[in-house]
Formats: structure tokens, sequence, C-alpha cells
């Protein structure tokens, strides 16, 4: 293997250990970060993604409260919840798991939350600020993907970065944070004209599309740094939107499925419920 393994796993770990720091000294000063996540039905990837959250916040000493609530709830009874966690003071942070169920509108339940609140970043309010360069929250996965690239301690500043998909909450958001870092940023999606020759051209190559393997070792330029943001699901297996094996031979970096971009979905998670409450 030629390409350096991105450890996401242990870089998450590291930042989960400075966090639970962190929470002990928000403790000692009477503070403690609270994070309310909502879940409305029995999607099975949801469920696991939810359950990882909440032991996350056991281990750094967040405290964590779980809504589920039933696939055929109303959007009334999600908003008047919704309506609740924002003037809880317990609460500080709100996640909104999606995607939600048919028949519910995302758009409103999150332009319901709180901006002060939104530690997923999705508010009009955060993602706005995130154009402009003003502080506020930002989605978690491509918080994490930064703080991966960051740790390279190659410098981002000028680098051709291209990120396979254009989705809000992966593809547009990253590559915002990219270009806040100075990059020169392009944004492949489904009607790009030749996404293979797009993505030779890459420094910083992020896959986030969800087709498995899609990336091949054609598609990188040698030295390159691959951030895979697929999780794709194959006969239980998990596999990422990069082809690991044949990539990792021409790549300078890259991150793997699982293992990679995942758990700092998490640790960015976490970092933003302990600054809701600073
Ligand atoms: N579904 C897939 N990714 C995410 C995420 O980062 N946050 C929420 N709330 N739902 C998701």
């Amino acid at each position: 293997m030629g390409a350096q393994l991105i450890n996401g796993k242990d870089i998450a770990q590291s930042i989960r250990k400075e966090l639970k720091e962190k929470v002990s000294q928000l403790e000692a000063r009477g503070k403690k970060p609270g994070l309310a996540v909502v879940l409305v039905g029995d999607d099975p990837a949801s469920a696991v993604y939810v359950r990882q959250k909440k032991r996350a916040c056991k281990e750094i000493g967040i405290y964590s409260e779980e809504h589920h609530l039933p696939e055929d709830i109303s959007q009334d009874e999600l908003l008047t919840l919704v309506d609740r966690l924002n003037k809880d003071p317990n609460i500080h942070g709100i996640l909104v798991q999606l995607p939600l169920p048919e028949g519910l509108d995302e758009t409103e339940v999150i332009d319901a939350i709180d901006p002060r609140k939104d530690v997923d970043g999705f508010h009009p309010i955060n993602v706005g600020r995130l154009h402009i360069g003003e502080k506020g929250f930002v989605p978690c996965t491509p918080a994490g993907i930064i703080e991966l690239v960051r740790r390279l301690e190659v410098p981002i500043s000028g680098k051709k970065v291209v990120v396979v998909g254009r989705s809000n909450i992966v593809g547009k958001p990253t590559a915002a944070l990219f270009l806040r870092e100075n990059a020169t940023v392009t944004i492949c999606h489904s009607r790009t004209k030749d996404v293979f020759e797009e993505c030779r051209q890459a420094d910083i190559l992020v896959a986030a599309v969800g087709k498995p393997h899609m990336v091949k070792k054609e598609w990188v330029k040698p030295g390159a740094i691959v951030i895979d943001v697929g999780i794709n699901r194959i006969d239980g297996r998990l596999v990422g939107d990069v082809d690991f094996d044949e990539v990792k031979e021409v790549a300078g970096a890259i991150t793997p499925v699982p293992g990679g971009v995942g758990p700092m979905t998490i640790a960015m998670l976490m970092k933003a419920t302990v600054a809701a409450v600073e």
C-alpha cells in the first residue's frame, strides 16, 4: 500500500478524550451540556447512528435524551416537540435525525430549531453564516473531513479540491469549508460532463455520492488525498464510494470505510454540543 492511512477512529477517540476533560471542567462550574436526539420512525440505519450518538454522549459526560417518535406522527406534534426542546434550559443541542419518513416536511422542521441549538448546522441561518464566514454551527461530517485533512499538516490553501456529490448535509457544506480554507473548489454531480476528468485534477478528492466503489485508481492523481464519505451496505458489509484496494496504491493519503470519516462525524457533533454551552 502506497498511501498513508488516515485513521479517523483514533483521531475521533483523541477528540472525545479532550472533550471529556472539557466537560468535567464545565461541570465544575455547574454547567452540563445536554443533547436531544429526535428519531422518527424505524429506519435501521438511523437507529444505528442514534445509538452511536447516545453512547458517545455517555462516554464524554454529556446529558442526552432520545425522543423516539412513531412514523405516523403529525408535523404539528413534531414541531411542538422541537419548540419544547428550544425552550428547555437543560438542552443545548437539538438533532433531528434525517431522513424523516415520507409525509413530514424536513425543511419546516429544521427551520423550527433554534439556530443556537442547531448542532447539525442545517438551519438556514447557520448555512448562511458558513457561506459568509461568520461563526456558527457547521455540519458535522464536513467539519470532520476538514479536521482529518488539517491533521495531515499539508497546506489546504491554493489546493484543488474536488467534491463529488452536492447534498446539503455533505457536498455543499464541505465545498464551503474548503473554500473558507482558500482552496480552489469544484463540485461534481450527476449532470457533470466528465467527473473522471475533474477528479483526476484533484489534490484533495472527497467522494460523497453513495455509489459503492465508484472512484477507481485512474480517477486519482498520484499522491492526492482521498476522503471517502460513502457508507454503502453490500451483503451486510460496509463499503465506501472509493475502491479502496486499488486507490490506496496511487493516493498519498486515504480514509478507510469504516473507521475514516464516520467516527469523526460523531466526535464533531459532541464538540458542537459542548460549544453550544460555552
Ligand atoms: N442523516 C445522515 N447524516 C446526518 C447528520 O449528520 N445529521 C442528521 N441529523 N441526520 C443525518
